[in-house]
């Protein structure tokens, strides 16, 4: 059986991020994209496209959605899927928490 996984916490203040954004972060070698959506929600999902590789922090969100900004594929900041072409696959996900003033994010090392 394999050993579990390690996981990596991060605190992001919340005042980092007005509503709605997008953030760009670095955690354990992987580029997140921080969303933070206009009905309050709180996602962390990776940052690279899985299209062409564009960073999905400079692209806009749409409701619970994430557009990129290179070629227009949507993905739902909840699940990962994608929404629309010319992506097909899917983004991975990670669990995000508010406490108190901070969003705790999940990142597997
Ligand atoms: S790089 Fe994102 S849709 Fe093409």
């Amino acid at each position: 059986m394999p050993a579990p996984a390690e996981v990596a916490t991060v605190r992001v203040p919340v005042a980092v991020l007005p509503r709605p954004g997008l953030l760009r972060l670095e955690v354990e070698e992987k580029a997140l994209c921080l969303a933070h959506t206009e009905s309050g929600g709180w996602y962390a999902v990776d940052d690279t496209c899985t299209h062409e590789d564009c960073s999905l922090s400079a692209g806009a969100l749409e409701g619970e959605a994430v557009e990129c900004p290179c070629h227009g594929s949507c993905f739902d900041l909840a699940t990962g899927d994608v929404l629309n072409l010319p992506a097909v696959l899917p983004l991975q996900t990670y669990p995000t928490v508010r406490d108190h003033d901070d969003i705790v994010i999940e990142v597997e090392r």
